[in-house]
C-alpha cells in the first residue's frame, strides 16, 4: 500500500495510541472534578498545554483544546465576529478556504456580515496589495490559511501579518491545519490572534486540536456549559486525546526538521514525474507546501482515476475530504486557472515523513499506467 492521502488525515504514531489508552486506562478522571482522580486528570492537561505552548512558542494560557479544525475555525470566526461585531461588522477572507471557513464566513454574511472574499493568482496565492485594498474602517477580521489543503499553495502570512499589525482593531486568524510540521511560522513574529491546528492532521487522533488565542483577544463561545477552557470551550476535555496530541506535536515536530529534506525530495520526484506523463496537468505551484502536489487530466473524472490507482494499491484524493463524496469541481483549481473540466479532474496526492522515494516513483509508474488505460477505454 502506498498511502498518499495525509492532507485527509494521518495514521497516528504507535507513541500517541500508547499515551491515549495509558491516560484512558489509569487517568480517567475528569479534570474539574476536586478530588485526587480529578486531580491527576488536570495535570495531566495542564501538562499538555504547556508542552504544547513551548512548542509553538506562546503561553500556556493561550492554548484552548478543540475538537479539531472545523471546531477551532468555527470557534475563531464566529466567535471573534460575534464578540466584535459593535466595533464594525466587515470581515475578509479568501475564495481557496476550507469548508469550515468558507461556510463560517457564509453563515454570518447570511446575519449581517459583510464578506469581503480576496482572490487568488495562478499559483494560489492571495496578493498583500488586495488585502489592503480590502481593508475598511469597519474591518474587524481577516481570515487567511496558511497552506491550501488542495494544491499546498503558501499564502504569504508573514507579510499579511506586517500589514495587519498597522490595524490593531483588526482581529487576523490564521488555519494551519495544513501547515504546521510542514512549514514554519512563527505566531508571533507574524501578529496572528487566533490559530487552528488539528490533532488527526499531524499522526495525532481524530477528535482533538488546539485553538491559539492571543491573550487578550475577545471571542464569544460557541457552547453553553460547564465553561471549561477559560469559558471558550465547554465540554470536559479530551484528557487522553489532547496528551496525545502533545506527544505527536513533539514527534511531528521534531521529524519536520530531521525529514524536511526527504519531503521536499519526494515532491520533486512527483513534480517532474507527473509532467512527464501525456494528459497530466499539475497545478500546484512549484514553490508550494512540500507534503502536496494536485493535479489533472481533463477528459477524466477524478473518482475514476482515483479508483484505478487502489487497484495498484494507491491511495490518494480527490478534492479535500469532506468535499470528495459530494463529488464537486475543486474550488481551488476553478479560483486558480477559471477551467470547470480541470477543476473536475483533479487528484490531490499528500504525502508524510514516512513516505519514501520509492513509493514515490512506484505511484508516478502507476499513475502513468492509469492515466494511459482509461484514456485508451474513453476513446
Ligand atoms: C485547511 C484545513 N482546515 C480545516 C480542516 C478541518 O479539520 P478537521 O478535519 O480536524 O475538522 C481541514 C481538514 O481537511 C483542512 O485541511
Amino acid at each position: 500500500m502506498i498511502y498518499l492521502d495525509n492532507s485527509a488525515t494521518t495514521k497516528p504514531y504507535p507513541e500517541v495510541i500508547e499515551s491515549f489508552v495509558k491516560v484512558s486506562t489509569d487517568y480517567f478522571g475528569n479534570p474539574s472534578s476536586l478530588h485526587g482522580i480529578g486531580t491527576q486528570a488536570e495535570k495531566l492537561l495542564s501538562t499538555a498545554r504547556k508542552q504544547i505552548a513551548d512548542l509553538l512558542k506562546v503561553k500556556s494560557a493561550e492554548v484552548f483544546f478543540t475538537s479539531g479544525g472545523t471546531e477551532g475555525n468555527n470557534l475563531a470566526i464566529k466567535g471573534a465576529a460575534l464578540a466584535n461585531q459593535n466595533r464594525g461588522k466587515h470581515i475578509i477572507t479568501t475564495s481557496i478556504e476550507h469548508p469550515s471557513v468558507m461556510e463560517a464566513f457564509q453563515v454570518l454574511s447570511e446575519q449581517g456580515f459583510a464578506v469581503t472574499y480576496l482572490p487568488v493568482d495562478a499559483t494560489g496565492r492571495v496578493s498583500v496589495v488586495d488585502l489592503e485594498k480590502a481593508l475598511r474602517e469597519d474591518t474587524i477580521l481577516v481570515s487567511i490559511m496558511h497552506v491550501n489543503n488542495e494544491v499546498g499553495s503558501i499564502q504569504p502570512i508573514a507579510e499579511i501579518g506586517e500589514l495587519l499589525k498597522q490595524y490593531p482593531q483588526i482581529l487576523f486568524h490564521v488555519d494551519h491545519v495544513q501547515g504546521i510540521g510542514k512549514v514554519d511560522l512563527s505566531l508571533i513574529d507574524a501578529g496572528i490572534d487566533l490559530c487552528t491546528i488539528s490533532g488527526h492532521k499531524l499522526h495525532g487522533l481524530k477528535g482533538t486540536g488546539v485553538l491559539y488565542i492571543r491573550q487578550g483577544v475577545r471571542i464569544a463561545p460557541l457552547f453553553s456549559g460547564g465553561n471549561q477552557e477559560g469559558q471558550f470551550r465547554s465540554g470536559t476535555e479530551n484528557v487522553a486525546g489532547i496528551v496525545a496530541l502533545a506527544k505527536a506535536m513533539r514527534i511531528s515536530l521534531n521529524n519536520c526538521v530531521l525529514y524536511a529534506h526527504k519531503l521536499k525530495e519526494i515532491r520533486t520526484v512527483f513534480y517532474h514525474g507527473l509532467q512527464e506523463i501525456d494528459g497530466v496537468q499539475v497545478n500546484s505551484p512549484v514553490d508550494g507546501a512540500p507534503h502536496i502536489i494536485n493535479f489533472s487530466v481533463p477528459g477524466l473524472k477524478s473518482e475514476v482515476l482515483l479508483h484505478e490507482l487502489e487497484t495498484e494499491g494507491v491511495y490518494v484524493s480527490t478534492t479535500s475530504a469532506c468535499s470528495s463524496k459530494k463529488r464537486t469541481a475543486s474550488k481551488t483549481v476553478l479560483e486558480m486557472y477559471r477551467n470547470q473540466e480541470r477543476a473536475e479532474s483533479v487528484i490531490r496526492i499528500s504525502t508524510s515523513f514516512h513516505n519514501e522515494i520509492e513509493e514515490a516513483k512506484q505511484a508516478i509508474d502507476a499513475i502513468g499506467r492509469a492515466v494511459a488505460k482509461l484514456e485508451k477505454v474513453m476513446r
